[in-house]
């Protein structure tokens, strides 16, 4: 089990600004180790990447490279060729949509995902479907907020070209069988898209034993930096698929003949990786995955559970909260969003703001799925990580029954 007390003194923030940050399924904090790497980087081997035979361009490629190595292992990929670097999983889903989908599916085809999206994994399929006259659909919840698996059979046709499903809900915590529904896929000819955005930071990720097909994630959710993220694509995939974007680094070489340009793409990822990248990102990524893999990532999912399963049983204890979310922590991540009778979402973070604990408050980037539950206002999330501790949640739901007892007395 991890020491989240003996954690946090490698969180410069943390222990400096005394906040009990409960925001981690919007960015985590950032270990020391991490803003050094990127300290070192930018301070002792800065330079452009595959540009130059200087000794400091010829580093700062290695140092870039050996991060796609570092993801690789982590998620167990079978080549540091199937991992593209981008700037979040944002992108990486449009990568997908844009540069596997639109070359593929044509009209009447067929795209199936969760009413428990976030936007990232519902507009790139809403927006090319209507450019191709394809068809997205929208599989419910069944009970205990889990995703309704015979609905998810159901929708599957001879139309379906893929399933595109996030492993955990960044609202709900559901956490989805994302195996079972990657063989779905593969029985209908359709392939599928992980969103690991809430997954990838929290529990152990496989992408070799999950099957899937493309598995999307951000680095500043798992102690990374900001504007660094992962597309991981089977390589037969990749190699097939046409660039998502154009420009320097992306070719191998660009012919000019009887005034035609020529060019030829570049070797997997720096296919998919045009102009100078984030060289400093990938390396304080990678310096974020080691920190985790000494941690070992069974123990962050041990730890999460745990503190998951402490804060479901205070918080259902104060009068006039109501939680959301899969009632057994196992079938969840560590995150549990929550709205109290009387008051509105963003009035309830500000109130706890003043008490210095941080939470989000709104959709969560995931309309579709308050409209769904009705839950017109949207929700209040509290949202786990490494750092987290007992304390931390008491500290919560004490705030959060001062203020229930509060309106209740007003
Ligand atoms: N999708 C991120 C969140 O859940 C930004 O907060």
């Amino acid at each position: 089990m991890l020491d989240p007390y003996e954690i946090r003194k490698d969180f410069p923030l943390l222990e400096s600004r005394g906040i009990v940050y409960l925001d981690n399924a919007a960015t985590s904090q950032k270990p020391i180790q991490v803003i050094e790497a990127i300290r070192r980087f930018y301070q002792a081997h800065n330079a452009n990447i595959h540009r130059g035979l200087h000794a400091l361009s010829r580093e700062a490629s290695e140092e870039y490279e050996e991060a796609h190595s570092v993801v690789a292992r982590f998620i167990n990929a079978r080549s540091w060729r199937e991992v593209v670097f981008v700037r979040n999983t944002t992108e990486a889903i449009n990568l997908v949509a844009y540069s596997w989908a639109m070359d593929r599916l044509g009209s009447g085809d067929e795209i199936v995902v969760t009413v428990m999206e976030h936007h990232s994994n519902m507009l790139p399929w809403v927006a090319i479907a209507k450019r191709l006259g394809a068809k997205v659909k929208v599989v419910g919840l069944a009970s205990d907020y889990m995703l309704d698996y015979d609905a998810l059979s159901e929708a599957l046709t001879e139309r379906t070209r893929i399933i595109a499903v996030s492993h955990a809900s960044n609202v709900l915590g559901t956490i989805n069988d994302v195996k079972g529904i990657a063989a779905l896929a593969h029985e209908v000819g359709a392939v599928c898209l992980v969103d690991g955005a809430q997954s990838v930071p929290h529990m152990p990720v496989n992408v070799r034993e999950l099957g899937c097909d493309f598995l999307a994630f951000s680095g500043h959710k798992m102690l990374g930096p900001t504007g660094i993220g992962v597309l991981y694509g089977r390589e037969d995939l990749l190699e097939e698929m046409s660039p998502f974007m154009y420009g320097g680094d992306m070719v191998r070489e660009v012919r000019y003949r009887n005034g035609a340009v020529e060019p030829a793409w570049n070797d997997l990822p720096w296919k998919f990786e045009a102009g100078t990248p984030n060289i400093a990102g990938g390396i304080g990524l990678a310096e974020a995955v080691k920190y985790l893999e000494r941690i070992g990532m069974e123990n962050v999912r041990a730890h999460e559970v745990e503190l998951t399963s402490y804060a479901l049983k205070r918080l259902s204890e104060v009068e006039g909260l109501n939680l959301f979310g899969p009632s057994s922590p196992t079938s969840r991540c560590g995150i549990i969003p929550f709205n109290l009778d009387g008051l509105d979402p963003h009035s309830l973070a500000a109130m706890l703001d003043e008490r210095k604990i941080a939470v989000r408050s709104g959709f969560h980037c995931a309309q579709p799925l308050h409209e769904y539950l009705g839950l017109k206002e949207g929700t209040a999330r509290a949202s786990f990580y490494i750092y987290n501790t007992r304390e931390e949640v008491d500290l919560l739901s004490e705030s959060l029954a001062e203020i229930a007892e509060m309106l209740r007395s007003a």
